[in-house]
């Protein structure tokens, strides 16, 4: 798969590893940046101005079908669909400020949002000549740790989402893919974790992937994580529960 002259779509390319991925594929690109209102998302129209932008909350269902729709009203087709925007609530079920609001937002960004993404702009990627659909998960998807139980659960329906979806679109033009990151330095992981990868290294890695068009692509810690999970499960439960 070539990365040059294609129309993609990021979401939250914004900030965080999303906007990494903006900066290094800008320069041979077209790209769709699909965001929040934020000072970031107004730093990135004028940084990067050939970038097209919709703005959208995806935790909002409505907003992500008139998204996809505006999307479709205006480009005849598209390479690209890279699912990046994601949160993750760090709480605890048993912690007193648990927000019982935040497991709607968490799955809907995490998840329904991607699934509609996909299903909204699929008439686009059809008429691509060769089409991409990146899902970005984590290795949280294959092992969950204590913390972030929504997290890890809408990682792993994402997991399953796009291994189904993928045999759905076997016999199409439409290639999905997903990557499997480790612990990136970004917003996401402010204050915890140690030995993380930066998140122009993580964006790198991600793009040689998608070149290479194999899927999953495994970064970092995930690449030893995989096997362990498969062939000494307890052992990666022990591992990942305090990660
Ligand atoms: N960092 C890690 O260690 C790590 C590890 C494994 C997987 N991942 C995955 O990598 C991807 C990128 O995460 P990151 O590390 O870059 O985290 P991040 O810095 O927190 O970025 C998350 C992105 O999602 C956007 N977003 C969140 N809620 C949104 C909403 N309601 N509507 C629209 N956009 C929204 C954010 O936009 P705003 O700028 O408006 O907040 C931001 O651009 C995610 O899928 C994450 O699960 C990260």
């Amino acid at each position: 798969m070539q990365l040059v002259n294609n129309r993609i779509i990021i979401t939250g390319g914004a900030s965080g590893l999303g906007l990494e991925l903006v900066r290094q594929l800008y320069d041979n690109n077209e790209l769709i940046v699909v965001a929040r209102p934020s000072s970031g998302l107004e730093t990135l129209r004028k940084t990067l101005p050939k970038i097209a932008v919709f703005e959208t909350d995806l935790a909002f269902g409505d907003q992500v079908t008139a998204c996809a729709a505006a999307i479709l009203e205006r480009y005849d087709h598209i390479d690209g669909l890279i699912n990046n925007a994601a949160v993750q609530h760090t709480p605890a079920f048993l912690d007193v400020d648990f927000s019982y609001e935040s497991i709607a937002s968490e799955v809907a960004v995490n998840l329904t949002s991607p699934c509609q993404l996909c299903a909204g702009l699929l008439p686009a990627l059809k008429r691509a000549p060769e089409a991409f659909i990146l899902n970005i998960n984590s290795g949280l998807a294959l092992v969950p740790k204590t913390s972030s139980a929504v997290y890890c659960a809408t990682k792993g329906g994402l997991n399953i989402f796009s291994q189904s979806l993928s045999h759905q679109l076997e016999n199409t033009n439409i290639k999905v893919m997903q990557v499997f990151l480790p612990l990136v330095d970004t917003a996401m992981t402010k204050g915890r974790g140690s030995g993380k990868l930066q998140a122009d290294d993580a964006a790198c890695r991600i793009i040689d992937g998608i070149l290479r068009g194999k899927s999953p692509i495994d970064i970092g810690r995930v690449k030893l994580l995989r096997p362990i999970a498969r062939f000494l499960p307890p052992l990666a439960r022990k591992i990942m529960k305090s990660a």
